[in-house]
């Protein structure tokens, strides 16, 4: 393993203040933890805040702290450089009609942002050839599950070798496809060995697929809730190892799967997940990976409860 753990509490953003109130909980509700440990982004300066696309074009040329202000509409797709944290003010900081791009740079932080329909085709937070990435407290959404699965792309992806990167309390919603990693059957060469992903304490409702999908890569998903979701949940394939631990699923078809749409199967272990009837799963292969951080788990029988309540937008603001 490449990544060194580092003691993740002390690099969160020292601006970030608690709404109230928040439920008791085992994990902290405000702290980096898994693969993107050591990512710092913008570091802890005030930043630059920003109200309209002009403003974020050149901001986002220049990096560090970025703080977003109110609704920015069709700004198109801003890319985010290295070292660079973007963070939404208060809790209506929103993206609407545009997306982020975060390509072959490192130590990026994006937080406290809705997220809603990309420009057709685009992601709206996509990340490639990128490392160290750390998204947290976003909410992601488009036109809901209505029209052409595919005039939306992504919510959140990462692909091209991408890697170190954890994605937590995020609600996504009312989308196709929602986070792919690893895009193609065919990028071996270059995601082997790559693209470890933590995914924890996000909420997943009204959306098709890839919640996440994971390709040769390294998955750890856990204390999250999934409510309503049709056609597939957390989907392994190409020979990733992927761990889906204390986790909640309503209603969500084929909620892990391991051998579904790729050439090979990928591997999945299914720990203390709780599934109501409606929730099936099919793992051909268990996964045999060994969690390198520490971290704190949610039971899955209260986790919905506290998802709802805590991840999302206007609950760590800046
Ligand atoms: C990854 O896949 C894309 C097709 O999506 C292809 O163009 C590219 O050459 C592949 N790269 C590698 C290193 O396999
Ligand atoms: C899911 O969709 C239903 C209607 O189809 C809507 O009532 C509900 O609010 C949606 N849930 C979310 C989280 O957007
Ligand atoms: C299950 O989810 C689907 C949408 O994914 C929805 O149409 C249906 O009403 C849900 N069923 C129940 C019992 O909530």
């Amino acid at each position: 393993m490449r990544f060194t753990p580092i003691a993740a509490a002390a690099l969160t953003a020292s601006s970030a203040a608690y709404a109230s109130p928040l439920q008791a909980r085992a994990a902290t509700v405000d702290e980096l933890v898994g693969y993107a440990a050591g990512t710092t982004g913008g570091g802890s300066s005030d930043g630059t805040t920003v109200s309209d696309c002009d403003a974020l074009t050149a901001a986002a040329k220049a990096g560090g702290v970025i703080k977003i202000k109110g609704t920015l509409k069709d700004c198109g797709i801003v890319k985010i450089p290295a070292d660079t944290s973007v963070l939404g003010v208060g809790s209506d900081a929103v993206i609407e009609g545009g997306g982020f791009q975060v390509r072959k740079v490192s130590n990026v932080i994006i937080r406290n942002i809705k997220f809603h329909l990309a420009p057709e085709g685009k992601d709206l937070v996509d990340i490639d050839a990128s490392t160290q990435v750390w998204v947290d407290h976003c909410d992601f959404s488009s036109a809901g599950l209505v029209g052409s699965k595919d005039t939306y792309d992504g919510a959140l992806d990462a692909k091209h070798g991408s890697d170190l990167l954890t994605f937590s309390w995020n609600k996504f919603h009312d989308h196709w496809k929602v986070s792919l990693v690893g895009h193609s059957d065919n990028n071996e060469s270059e995601d082997s060995g790559k693209l470890h992903v933590t995914y924890h304490h996000n909420h997943w409702e009204n959306c098709s697929s890839r919640l996440p999908s994971i390709r040769f890569g390294t998955g750890h998903i856990y204390s999250s809730c999934y409510i309503d979701n049709p056609t597939s949940g957390v989907h392994s394939r190409m020979g990733a190892q992927v761990l889906v631990e204390a986790s909640s699923f309503t209603n969500s078809s084929r909620a892990i799967i391991t051998n579904l749409d790729s050439d090979e199967d990928g591997f999945a272990t299914s720990k203390d997940n709780v599934f109501d009837s409606e929730s099936d799963t099919s793992i051909t292969q268990e996964a045999s990976l060994t969690i390198p951080y520490t971290y704190s788990v949610d039971a899955a029988d209260g986790v919905c409860a506290i998802v709802e309540k805590s991840a999302g937008v206007g609950v760590v603001t800046f």
